[in-house]
């Protein structure tokens, strides 16, 4: 057993605004099943103190002038303790973890992160009186970058460990704030935390980690290439002996159609033929035509380029002449919201777009669809196309990231060896999809092939089990002398 210290800036069902809160609520779970000793830290937004119910303080300490509590809680639902980062003038303010209510970033947001990386360090060095010292800390994505860099000055510390959910956000700032947070002048180096006269978060993770995950083997392999590598890839390439992929895992309690909270009709893979209404039940509910022979597409995603919302919206032309209905629910970038918005109000009959955040929206459309898409420019892993797997909901995806390594096209040998469940793009274009579409249309026309498929998906295995195993050998070797 070791004694893990999990950082997070954000952790479902507390406060999420992606997938990795769905990790951070879910990966410490399984890992505390597997007998690992967690502590999850978060910072205090007003939204977590919201949901707690019980909670005690556990100590307190002033950085950067401005006191700091850590409070106490679980995780709901889990028995996983919780240890939330309680600066009221860094995270007590209405809005989102990362930006206020227009979606514009927080400007001390440097500082905010900062705060909650040293926070992060003194725990890890035993400095807070918390009686609890880890073994490991796992830091993920730019907001705990700061945590590997600090912690190597030290000599007798934890091991680190630095996920890479998305490479694409890297925590940059100005280097006056890097002089303003009076970081340690040593991390200002190319082989530290500068990059192109920039602080840059995340280089903290990727250079001064013992170990580095991305949340998929592909995307592992993908982020060593300038195409996809932002700029770090040399990086990566240097430290490549070091870094690997480890496949995200879903909380199957949540995400289950058997048991589903916002299902009225549940059903798993024994009873498919229950699955279709929750199709005519949500055609009903946002007043579309109730059809059962249109294949209904679902979406429910972040509205940004990432997510291939170009090529969505080239296709659309074409998309709403055939026998489909789309269900678009997202927020983002706002010329997206708009264009999307746009084409719905002209083709009321095939096309919703719901703008917001809604939780039971997004398990209603998995449960309604038969088909989802995701034809993403790239994936690091992606949760939606494992839900959809998981509710009998064939995922149309491009062949990148996580992506490329779940989901297996429904080519005629795929089909006959039963091991397709979804169809895969040649490439990121509005034709390939087109195609796709096409392909996955003709054989919703044939019931006895498109069961299968369904069976074949949600028959899948997307557990934590195995990937929290490898996280724990991957403690045990970040652990080991000759790391
Ligand atoms: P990413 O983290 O890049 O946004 P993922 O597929 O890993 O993509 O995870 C996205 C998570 O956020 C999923 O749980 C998805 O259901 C959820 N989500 C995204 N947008 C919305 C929305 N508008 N309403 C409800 N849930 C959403
Ligand atoms: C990021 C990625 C997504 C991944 C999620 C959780 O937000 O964009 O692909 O599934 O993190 O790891």
């Amino acid at each position: 057993m070791s004694k893990i210290l999990y950082i997070s800036s954000e952790a479902f069902p507390l406060i999420k605004t992606g997938g990795l809160a769905d990790v951070a609520g879910s990966l410490p779970v399984a890992l505390l099943k597997q007998s690992q000793d967690m502590r999850l830290l978060l910072p205090a937004y007003p939204e977590v103190l919201n949901k707690i119910t019980r909670s005690k303080k556990l100590s307190a300490k002033t950085y950067y002038n401005m006191p700091v509590e850590i409070i106490e809680t679980r995780l709901p639902g889990s028995n996983v303790i919780v240890w939330l980062v309680d600066c009221p003038a860094l995270f007590d303010r209405p809005g989102g973890p990362y930006s206020n209510s227009h979606g514009q970033a927080w400007h001390d947001n440097a500082l905010r992160f900062a705060v909650f990386c040293y926070v992060a360090v003194d725990i890890a060095l035993n400095q807070l009186q918390l009686n609890w010292q880890p073994d490991v800390v796992h830091c993920n994505d730019w907001q705990s970058g700061l945590v590997p860099a600090l912690l190597s000055l030290h000599t007798e510390r934890p091991a680190t460990i630095f996920t890479v959910h998305n490479l694409a956000y890297q925590g940059l700032f100005n280097h006056q704030t890097f002089i303003h947070l009076h970081l340690p002048d040593e991390l200002w180096q190319i082989n530290g935390l500068e990059f192109y006269g920039q602080l840059s978060f995340i280089k903290g993770g990727l250079v001064y980690a013992d170990k580095i995950t991305t949340v998929s083997p592909s995307y592992a392999h993908e982020i060593l290439s300038p195409e996809f590598g932002y700029g770090l890839d040399g990086l990566l390439n240097n430290r490549s002996e070091h870094l690997s992929g480890i496949l995200n895992g879903i909380d199957e309690k949540h995400w289950n159609p058997g048991t589903d909270k916002y299902l009225k009709q549940k059903y798993n893979r024994h009873s498919l033929a229950k699955k279709p209404r929750n199709k005519t039940q949500l055609q009903e509910e946002l007043s579309l035509p109730v059809d059962a022979s249109l294949a209904m597409i679902g979406m429910v995603s972040r509205l940004v380029e990432q997510k291939g919302l170009d090529i969505i919206l080239q296709s659309l032309a074409t998309l709403i002449t055939m026998p489909v209905q789309l269900v678009i629910l997202g927020t983002g970038e706002t010329h997206y919201e708009i264009q999307l918005t746009e084409w719905a109000q002209q083709h009321p009959d095939r096309l919703k777009v719901i703008i917001g955040y809604n939780e039971a929206l997004a398990h209603k459309i998995e449960a309604a669809s038969d088909l989802y898409l995701m034809p993403s420019t790239f994936e690091p892993c992606g949760l939606n196309q494992l839900y959809s797997l998981r509710y009998g909901n064939l995922p149309i995806v491009t062949p990148v990231g996580g992506l490329a390594d779940t989901v297996i096209d429904a080519s005629e040998k795929n089909i006959k060896n039963k091991t397709a469940n979804g169809f895969v793009l040649e490439q990121q274009s509005a034709t390939a999809l087109l195609n796709s579409v096409q392909r996955a249309l003709a054989l919703f026309q044939k019931p006895e092939v498109w069961r299968q498929l369904q069976v074949n998906a949600m028959r899948g295995d997307f557990s934590w089990q195995t990937s929290a195993g490898r996280y724990i050998a991957l403690y045990q070797q970040a652990l080991s002398p000759n790391c």
